[in-house]
């Protein structure tokens, strides 16, 4: 069947785009526009804008633009005619279908086939735990055994497979579903001897994808068998992705967006018992390793994971495993770890969701803190360990994108390893230059090609041909645009010889230290921005990020898109509790920090060119006045390491 061309303009008309994405990208006003993380792509700050007068989204980081059908199609991996199907039914638009040919049909068949033929298995599992006595006397009893409530068992579809080994198999069977199409979606099994339920004899959890249709399942044995594991589970198919998938999310969204904030727990049950109690920003990773593609999921609705493991040790570790993914993606992680003996369907089962609400607050830690003092106590007194400990916390902060928040944790650190900031940041500089070097060796549009040999370490010649201060140029440019309106206290000495202080913002800071003293940015496009600031700061405002991510220069909202990948705002820190007091301290430290490295390699480059010429002449005269002017340079550098070097310290 297919709809008729005069409803397919009306359904279009009727759909409002940012109704439409909103289902799946938290969606912020600013502007006529609305700003979301593009779903489409890997990013950390919002490039991903939505136009509801024109009714079309756009994302300005990978270029995905189109109507709501369009987005469908892109997000839900839908056809042309199936997004049409969802909207006509979103905004309930009535038609008469007409007949499609074989041809279509066959192509929009098997995953409507699959959702289908899983929601009928999904009626048949509810139907059989609440009106059967098999299902009332073995499973609806199971799961009130275990304290679990009847709205909690409706709201979440959980059902029934009876012990009879083919009794649900003949059923789709009678109702006109092939054995193909049940042993494709996982629900049969086949063998030498006829085809079985696979889920005989368990209570049932649909898992829905985040429009809310089903598919998969998961399926309980209820009397433990050392013969049978604990779980059956859908295998993967055309509409089951096991890695992009997160169990409880659909009843999950809306409160994780609300709260910003989402809890990951490890089981089915857990995510439950949860909900039970009041507590509805749950997920679960169904017992796998977390993957990259779930944490994604999560970002689409908010920054802020925290994890719920168990008080066992492999509970503590499946923690651990998570936590640097996350990091690498930009989002803040916290631990709680329950008390021993506890999971967190027994712990909210046990004590009061008063109780539980506070615990989770009370003990949820930054996962720094968790970690340096898990491996710690680990390592004790043992000197060797204490090394590898020291590395391993190292190498953590060196995943997390934002350079302030680094230097933040480096701080914290110190102190709960007693070791000297110093110490700390040298080590993690190794760790960042390496990787530096080794995104470059990958990043070819920002590195000329080289006709040196292969055989010749490539990273060391890549960096080699960046013009100095490459780095530390983006750096600075990435302070203007995330904090550019952030004020600092500048410290100065006025005409009278008087030490005075006074607020300015960073882009202003910036910008006059940098002209004060003559520096010019050599990239084009780093210049363009220092220049639009330049300018701002004489007009007395100071743009904000959205300015330049839409600017219509591309090459500037190119580069913008790129560097505001960094989701830590300070004001994320007082909403933790941490660091507040080191706030304006740590973006002082950071942008002098950043402007003095920056200096140091322009001086020393200059310093290097001018030891060229002067192995280049024998003329006296020209080499006196060059030896001068290194002697002046070095003095600059040295000046310029003094300072650093109290930056650092403070
Ligand atoms: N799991 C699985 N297969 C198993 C064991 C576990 O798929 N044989 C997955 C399930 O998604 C399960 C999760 O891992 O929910 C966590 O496992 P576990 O903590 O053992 O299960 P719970 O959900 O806590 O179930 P219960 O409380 O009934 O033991
Ligand atoms: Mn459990």
């Amino acid at each position: 069947m297919a709809i008729p061309r005069e409803t397919v303009e009306q359904i279009l008309q009727a759909a409002h785009i940012e109704e439409v994405v909103g289902e799946f990208v938290t969606l912020k006003k600013r502007g006529s526009n609305m700003w979301g993380n593009c779903p489409f792509h890997n990013e950390k700050t919002p490039s991903f804008s939505v136009n509801p007068a024109r009714n079309i989204f756009k994302c300005f980081g990978c270029g995905k633009a189109g109507d709501s059908a369009k987005f469908l199609m892109e997000h839900e991996h839908l056809t042309y005619w199936e997004a049409l199907r969802y909207l006509a039914k979103k905004y309930n638009i009535k038609y008469e279908e007409k007949e499609l040919t074989a041809e279509e049909i066959m192509q929009q068949q098997t995953r409507e086939k699959m959702f289908n033929i899983n929601e009928f298995a999904d009626k048949y599992f509810v139907d059989t735990l609440w009106n059967t006595e098999e299902g009332k006397t073995i499973g609806l009893n199971y799961f009130h055994g275990r304290g679990y409530l009847n709205p909690i068992i409706e709201k979440f579809h959980l059902g029934y497979n009876p012990i009879q080994r083919d009794a649900f198999t003949i059923y789709a069977k009678e109702h006109g579903y092939s054995e193909e199409l049940l042993e494709q979606i996982g629900l049969s099994i086949k063998n030498d001897n006829g085809i079985y339920d696979r889920y005989h004899g368990r209570v049932m959890f649909p898992i829905h994808n985040l429009t809310g249709r089903i598919i998969g399942f998961g399926g309980r044995i209820m009397v433990d068998n050392k013969k049978s594991p604990k779980y059956q589970n859908s295998p993967e198919s055309e509409i089951y992705d096991k890695k992009q998938t997160l169990y409880g999310i659909y009843f999950a969204k809306n409160a994780i967006a609300k709260n910003d904030e989402c809890i990951l727990v490890e089981g089915y049950f857990d995510v439950l018992r949860m909900h039970q109690i009041g507590i509805e920003n749950v997920v679960a990773s169904s017992g796998t390793s977390l993957t990259m593609e779930q944490i994604r999921l999560v970002k689409r609705y908010t920054k802020n994971i925290t994890m719920l493991y168990d008080g066992d040790a492999a509970g503590i570790h499946a923690a651990l495993r998570g936590t640097d993914m996350i990091l690498s993606e930009g989002m803040s992680v916290r631990v709680v770890v329950l008390p021993p003996e506890h999971d967190p369907d027994t712990f909210g089962r046990d004590f009061s969701v008063e109780y539980v609400t506070h615990y989770l607050k009370d003990n949820a830690k930054d996962f720094l803190r968790f970690k340096t003092e898990l491996l710690l106590k680990d390592a004790e007194n043992d000197p060797i360990k204490r090394g590898q400990v020291i590395r391993d916390i190292i190498e953590t902060i060196s995943i997390i994108p934002d350079a302030i928040y680094r230097v933040s944790y480096v701080k914290e650190c110190s102190q709960l390893l007693d070791i000297p900031e110093q110490t700390l940041i040298n080590e993690l500089n190794k760790i960042l230059r390496a990787k530096f070097k080794k995104s470059l060796g990958i990043d070819n549009n920002t590195v000329p090609e080289t006709d040196k040999s292969p055989s010749q370490n490539q990273e060391e010649l890549l960096e080699d041909q960046l013009p100095a201060g490459y780095y530390q140029e983006r750096e600075l440019v990435k302070l203007l645009l995330l904090y550019g309106s952030k004020l600092i206290t500048d410290e100065r000495i006025d005409e009278e010889g008087q030490r005075i202080y006074e607020q300015v913002s960073v882009a202003q800071f910036i910008v006059d230290d940098l002209k004060n003293d003559g520096f010019v940015f050599t990239n084009a496009v780093n210049k363009k921005i220092f220049d639009i600031f330049d300018r701002a700061i004489d007009e007395g405002r100071i743009p904000d990020d959205s300015f330049f991510v839409s600017h219509e220069d591309e090459t500037i909202a190119q580069l913008a898109v790129d560097l505001l990948s960094s989701p830590y705002k300070l004001d994320q820190w007082e909403k933790y509790g941490i660091f507040v007091k080191q706030e304006e301290n740590v973006l002082r430290a950071t942008v002098l920090s950043s402007i003095y490295r920056y200096k140091d390699l322009i001086i020393e480059d200059r310093r290097k060119a001018v030891e060229e010429e002067l192995k280049a002449t024998s003329d006296l005269d020209d080499q006196l006045i060059l030896l001068k002017r290194k002697k002046d340079l070095d003095d600059i550098r040295k000046q310029i390491n003094k300072e650093l070097g109290i930056v650092i310290a403070k």
